[in-house]
């Protein structure tokens, strides 16, 4: 278990996301009742998530439209039986840390 700090609670506005490069892996970090960090790498053609619309626990992949849950991870819709990785997150005096 490696906690790494990426942000600042003030860099992910609510209800939007933010992408992030940890370990050469591209992770997106979701302000959405709560923060919530999944792979950024669509599996349709690897478009980033962190821009995509929310609706719920549920972002719009901004290329195609691809639906995926920012909390499990799961695609909604296409393909059956994807999941994204997810990673823990912890706050820490206002700071954001998920655990890579
Ligand atoms: S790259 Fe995400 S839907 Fe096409």
């Amino acid at each position: 278990m490696v906690w790494k700090k990426i942000a600042s609670q003030s860099d992910i506005a609510s209800g939007k996301g933010k992408a992030f490069e940890v370990d050469g892996n591209r992770i997106a970090v979701f302000n959405q009742n709560g923060y919530h960090a999944i792979d950024d790498v669509c599996v349709h053609q690897d478009g980033s998530l962190a821009p995509g619309s929310l609706d719920g626990d549920i972002v719009e992949c901004p290329l195609h439209f691809w639906h995926y849950n920012i909390r499990t991870g799961e695609l909604k819709d296409y393909l059956k039986d994807i999941k994204l990785r997810t990673y823990p997150v912890k706050i820490q005096e206002s700071d954001i840390y998920i655990d890579v």
